[in-house]
C-alpha cells in the first residue's frame, strides 16, 4: 500500500507509520548531538505520544538516560485504517529505548480515568519502584470525569468576539476565521477539561500509592504568549483553563513538600503540534513567528525547547530557573520584544495573496506534515508500506 497524506481543514486523517519512525529517529539524533545531562532516572510522561510529552520523553531518554512509562490516548490499526501517528511514535519510541538499554513502557488508555492511573500505579511498582518526575502533556477536546460525565473544552474568546485570518492547511491558503464570546459554562467546562484539577488527581494518587521518590518534582505544560494573540488565547477559555493550572502548581507543591518535591509549570513557547494547528486564527501568529525567529537564529522546535528545558532550565548546573509564581519561562526567545515587534509589525499586512511571503508558512507545513509522517527526508514515500508487518507491532 501506497500511503499518501489526507489533511482535512488543520486535521491530519493518516499518517505515514515509517515516516513517524524516521522523525522519531530525527528527535533523537538532535537530543544526542546536543549532549548528556544529569536528569531524572524514572520518569511518568502523560500525553507521551506526541507534541511535548513525546519530545520529553525523547530528551529525557536519550539525553539523561531515563525509563520511562509514557501514557497516551492512541488507535491502532483497524478496519478503519492503518492508526494514529502516536500509535506509531510510541512503537518506535520504545524499540529505540530499548536498543539503548532503556526501559519504555506504553499505556494506551483515558488518561483522566481512575482505572488507567491504577494501571499505571502497578506498572510503576513492578517495573519503576517509584518515578523522579511526572510530566503532564495532555491536550484534550473532552475529559470523562471519575463519575462518568462528560465534558468537553471549547476554543471560544471571552470578552469581544474576535475574527482574522486563520490558516488552512489542507487548501493552504488563508480563510476567515472567528472565535465566539464562550458562556459561562463554556469557560468552566473547558477549565475542567484543560485546567489543573486533573493533575492533582494524578499526584494525589500516585502520592498515596508511594509511587513519588524522594524529592520527586511534576512539570505541566501551558502556554501565555504575547498581547497581540490574547484574544486567542490567554482571554480565550484555553487561558482560564491554563490560569487554574497555574494556581494548581501551587496546591501541588503544598502537597508534595511532605516529600521534598515540587510541583512546576513549563511557559513553553507556540509550536506547530496537533493541537495548536487546531486553534482558530493562532497558526498566522505561528508562521510568522517561526519566519521571525529563524531569520533571527533563535527558532527551536519541540525537541529543542523539551531538551533545552530539562538541561538547562530543570536539572542543570543552578537547578530549577523559575519565576516567583513557580513559572519557568520557555517563551524567553518568543516574547523577546525585538521578536514580538517584527511579528506585530507584519501581522497586519497578511493576505491570502503574501503570506508566504511574509511567513514561515512552508517551515510549518513542512512540520504539521513531519508531526503525521509525511515529507521526512530518507524516506520513500513512492514505495509500498507492507501492511501486516505493522499490524503485528504492539506499543
Ligand atoms: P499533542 O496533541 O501533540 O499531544 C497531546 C497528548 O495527549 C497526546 O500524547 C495524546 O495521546 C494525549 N491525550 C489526549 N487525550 C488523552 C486522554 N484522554 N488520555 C490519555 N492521553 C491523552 O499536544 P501538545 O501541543 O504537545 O500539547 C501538550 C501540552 O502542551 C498541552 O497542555 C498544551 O496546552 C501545551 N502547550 C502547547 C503549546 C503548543 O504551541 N503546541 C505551547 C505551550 C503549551
Ligand atoms: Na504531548
Amino acid at each position: 500500500m501506497i500511503i499518501h497524506p489526507q489533511i482535512q481543514g488543520c486535521v491530519a486523517r493518516n499518517c505515514h507509520p515509517l515516516g513517524c519512525r524516521a522523525a522519531v529517529q530525527q528527535q533523537i539524533a538532535s537530543v544526542r548531538a546536543a549532549g548528556p545531562f544529569n536528569g531524572p532516572k524514572r520518569v511518568l510522561v502523560l500525553g507521551a505520544s506526541s507534541g511535548f510529552g513525546l519530545a520529553s520523553r525523547i530528551a529525557l531518554t536519550f539525553g539523561a538516560g531515563a525509563d520511562t512509562l509514557g501514557v497516551s490516548f492512541e488507535r491502532g490499526p483497524s478496519d478503519k485504517g492503518l492508526g494514529s501517528a502516536g500509535w506509531y511514535n510510541n512503537i518506535w519510541f520504545r524499540q529505540a529505548a530499548e536498543q539503548a538499554g532503556r526501559i519504555a513502557i506504553n499505556l494506551i488508555g483515558d488518561a483522566f480515568s481512575d482505572t488507567l492511573r491504577q494501571q499505571a500505579i502497578e506498572t510503576i511498582r513492578q517495573q519503576l519502584g517509584q518515578v523522579d518526575l511526572v510530566i503532564y502533556s495532555l491536550a484534550s477536546g473532552i475529559r470523562v470525569l471519575p463519575d462518568g460525565t462528560q465534558v468537553r473544552s471549547v476554543l471560544k474568546t471571552t470578552g469581544q468576539p474576535f475574527s482574522g485570518w486563520g490558516l488552512d492547511l489542507e487548501r493552504d491558503t488563508l480563510v476567515q476565521q472567528s472565535l465566539a464570546t464562550a458562556t459561562p459554562e463554556e469557560i468552566r467546562d473547558t477549565v475542567t477539561v484543560m485546567g489543573g484539577e486533573d493533575w492533582q488527581l494524578w499526584l494525589q494518587a500516585l502520592q498515596q500509592a508511594d509511587c513519588l521518590a524522594t524529592g520527586a518534582q511534576t512539570v505541566a505544560y501551558s502556554y501565555i504568549g504575547p498581547e497581540s494573540t490574547y484574544p486567542l488565547y490567554r482571554d480565550g477559555t484555553i487561558g482560564y483553563a491554563k490560569e487554574h493550572l497555574h494556581a494548581t502548581a501551587e496546591t501541588i507543591n503544598l502537597q508534595l513538600a511532605h516529600i521534598g518535591g515540587h510541583a512546576w509549570v513549563s511557559v513553553c513557547k507556540a509550536l506547530v503540534t496537533k493541537a495548536s494547528a487546531y486553534i482558530p486564527v493562532l497558526p498566522v501568529y505561528l508562521g510568522l513567528l517561526m519566519g521571525v525567529m529563524k531569520e533571527r537564529g533563535v527558532h527551536e522546535g519541540c525537541i529543542e525547547q523539551m531538551q533545552r528545558l530539562f538541561a538547562a532550565k530543570m536539572y542543570g548546573p543552578q537547578g530549577v530557573v523559575a519565576d516567583g509564581n513557580r513559572l519557568i519561562r520557555m517563551d524567553d526567545h518568543e516574547l523577546d520584544p525585538a521578536v514580538q515587534a517584527a511579528v506585530s509589525a507584519l501581522w497586519p499586512k497578511v493576505t491570502p495573496d503574501n503570506f508566504h511571503v511574509l511567513g514561515d508558512f512552508a517551515g510549518l507545513r513542512r512540520d504539521f506534515m513531519q508531526l503525521n509522517g509525511f515529507e521526512l527526508p530518507g524516506v520513500d514515500y513512492g514505495a509500498p508500506v507492507d501492511v501486516s508487518s505493522l499490524t503485528e507491532l504492539v506499543p
